[in-house]
């Protein structure tokens, strides 16, 4: 693991300079559109061909087909200008212009953003979906932009999130003692202690040498993850007991922003759009093919639990929640109406 952390280390380190000398090399250049042109660097932890960073792609063309001329838009996968939470940081400062994360990330800098990790808050897909397309909704998140140094631009699906494991999760019994990465949320935590298991907050490229390792017993999130992360090569389990759905945001730099003249920042606002668009698109494609994969590949079992066994252990949790985060509760109660009847 220390060796682990080393190597990980090293690697930001050398993204880092990597970025210090792309910045330098448009000023030295001989070529004068590379001169007059901004480096905008947008940061994901997800591989290639995942949909976030396919989106990203569409992103980069809208802008640069109209700004091209003036913004150099690159984009950096698989966490190499490092973790999320690092890079948030870079975010505020504005060394880094955007960033895709997950809700679950941004909690400790704005309470608000764990609204999406409550436990079974939305148990739609279609009813998540439509509420995190909604640019109110978007316009809600943002209260505290200036304050944060990041606004969210748009949300990116990620779908539904399981526990997936080493040894088989077939009822909420089987949760008892197990250790389990969670994204570094309180709610996750506060959710996990509730299940009976312990908690392990970890950045998401150390997951897969944890659970080889056997330092954790499992983890969650969606399907996907086993096959692009390749956790499916040590868990061959994953149950269907859909605790949450939280989305990743396309955040932006508030400093960089600023920046923008109005006609630029509808671009940018566009661009983003589009690429929401073409995630959502992308987003059921890859889940089903992730599936397909992982069974016929990796031989995973997917399980089907009693979904209402581990819902009414985490319940209680909603009211825990909204007493510790008040600000959260006008959005919460707006998404309990959407949801009646389902
Ligand atoms: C999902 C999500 C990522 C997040 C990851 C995690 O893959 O899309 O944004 O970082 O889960 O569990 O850390």
């Amino acid at each position: 693991m220390k060796h682990n952390v080393f190597v990980k280390s090293m690697s930001f380190m050398a993204a880092a300079v990597m970025a210090v000398t792309l910045a330098g090399c448009g000023d030295d250049s001989s070529s004068s559109s590379a001169q007059s042109k901004q480096l905008v660097r947008i940061s994901s932890n997800q591989i290639e061909s995942h949909p976030d960073v396919r989106a990203l792609k569409v992103f980069e063309q809208e802008v640069e087909k109209k700004l091209g001329d003036k913004f150099d838009i690159q984009i950096y996968p698989n966490a190499t200008l490092g973790a999320n939470e690092k890079v948030l940081e870079l975010i505020k400062q504005g060394s880094v212009q955007f960033l895709v994360l997950s809700t679950a990330n941004i909690e400790t800098f704005d309470p608000l953003y764990s609204l999406f990790s409550i436990p079974y808050v939305f148990t739609s897909e279609e009813i998540y979906e439509k509420y995190i397309s909604d640019p109110e909704t978007i316009k809600k998140l943002n209260v505290n932009e200036a304050k944060n140094g990041f606004s969210t631009m748009v949300a990116f699906t990620a779908g539904t999130r399981n526990f997936y494991s080493i040894d088989p999760i077939r009822s909420v019994e089987d949760m008892k003692g197990k250790k389990i990465r969670v994204q570094a949320s309180p709610t996750n935590v506060a959710m996990l202690e509730a299940l009976g298991a312990a908690a392990t907050p970890m950045a998401y490229g150390d997951v897969y040498s944890a659970l080889q390792q056997h330092v954790i017993d499992g983890a969650e999130n969606a399907e996907s993850t086993l096959t692009d992360m390749k956790h499916g090569e040590v868990c061959k389990y994953f149950s269907y007991d859909m605790h949450q759905m939280s989305p990743d945001m396309l955040v932006g730099s508030y400093k960089f922003l600023q920046t923008l003249t109005p006609e630029e920042r509808k671009v940018f606002d566009e661009a983003a759009e589009a690429a929401r668009v073409e995630e959502f698109k992308l987003w059921h494609e890859h889940t089903k093919i992730a599936i397909d994969k992982a069974k016929k590949e990796l031989g995973v079992e997917f399980i089907t639990v009693n979904v209402d066994e581990f819902r009414e252990k985490v319940l209680p949790l909603h009211q825990v929640i909204m007493e510790k985060n008040p600000v959260i509760k006008p959005m919460y109660e707006e998404i309990v109406k959407l949801q009646q009847g389902n």
